[in-house]
């Protein structure tokens, strides 16, 4: 599958080196305003390629996603160290007015992926750009945070991450719900699991993980400027879904008619990815907590939205 990436940055470039290593795409077309960036990433990650894969890694213009599968869209600006996620609305909604547009005249057909921040509502605004159906437009959302709770579950537990099934749902951001209640490892539910290998989820742990996972970014941010390895793989993965028609499930954001009290908002609960996007939503057992955060989080992020004039 063809796979183009708009937005040459840190992001864009390592779900392009992610695709590339894992041989996930056939080929991979960078577009960015500044041209040079696109070449030099391209020719920086296709110099991996004799090591692992046969993809072929380009830059080009918009006209050059002819025919991609998926267009990732990873344009725009991050965080700053200490900067919300939401903050970046204004700035990156003006560079969306443009890249939406430009990306559907050159791939109508393609899968829309997002990964620009604040990448929920970003997703519903390309929805609404594109006017794609939802079910293409598909937001990164708390496939990152997932990823997070499953590897600080696992290392507590003392088991690999793929083998904790838990999910976290809402917001990628601050207002994110960590889905505890319905949490397992392997078939068996976490609590039950934890006392079994006497690492029982005390508060205190509970807390310390939720710390872990809502606030990772910030901590990374400060430490080397910006996140971009962990939300790079986790574009691949969805990617991956797309391509082999895995309809695996993966918590994506996209333009959902209710959640809770809220309708017509984007945000993450697990989904089943394959071929066409997503085939069907998947909403988890929650308990009265987790079902009362999940619809803050609507809340919070359509209020938002509905602050942004197209
Ligand atoms: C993070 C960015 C991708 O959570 O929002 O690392």
């Amino acid at each position: 599958m063809k796979v183009g990436i708009v937005g040459a940055g840190m992001v864009g470039s390592s779900a392009g080196y992610a695709l590339a290593i894992l041989g996930i795409a056939s080929d991979i077309v960078f577009v960015d305003r500044n041209e040079a960036l696109a070449v030099a990433q391209a020719e920086d990650i296709s110099h991996a390629v004799p090591f692992v894969s046969a993809t072929t890694v380009l830059a080009g213009g918009y006209a050059d996603l002819a025919g991609a599968g998926v267009v990732i869209i990873a344009a725009g600006v991050s965080q700053k160290p200490g900067e919300g996620r939401l903050e970046l609305l204004e700035r990156n909604a003006a560079v969306f007015r443009d890249v939406v547009t430009q990306v559907l005249k050159a791939a109508p057909k393609a899968i829309l992926l997002i990964a620009s921040n604040p990448v929920d509502i970003m997703t519903q605004i390309a929805t609404r750009l594109s006017g794609l159906p939802a079910q293409r437009v598909i937001g990164s959302g708390t496939i990152l945070d997932t990823a997070r709770f499953r590897s600080l579950v696992g290392r507590h537990l003392g088991i690999a991450p793929q083998s904790v099934h838990a999910y976290v749902l809402g917001e990628h951001g601050d207002s994110e719900v960590l889905a505890w209640s319905n949490a397992r490892a392997g078939s068996v539910a976490l609590r039950s699991f934890a006392d079994q290998v006497g690492k029982p989820l005390t508060e205190a742990t509970r807390g310390a993980i939720d710390d872990g996972v809502r606030n990772a970014a910030y901590k990374i941010i400060n430490g080397k400027g910006s996140t971009y390895y962990g939300i790079g793989a986790g574009l691949a993965r969805i990617v991956k879904a797309i391509a082999h028609d895995e309809r695996d499930v993966l918590s994506v954001s996209i333009v959902t008619p209710r959640v809770g009290d809220v309708t017509d908002v984007a945000l993450s609960v697990p989904r089943i990815v394959g071929a066409g996007g997503v085939a069907a939503d998947l909403f988890p057992q929650l308990d009265e907590a987790e079902f009362a955060a999940l619809n803050h989080s609507a809340s919070l992020l359509k209020e938002r939205v509905e602050t942004v004039k197209l």
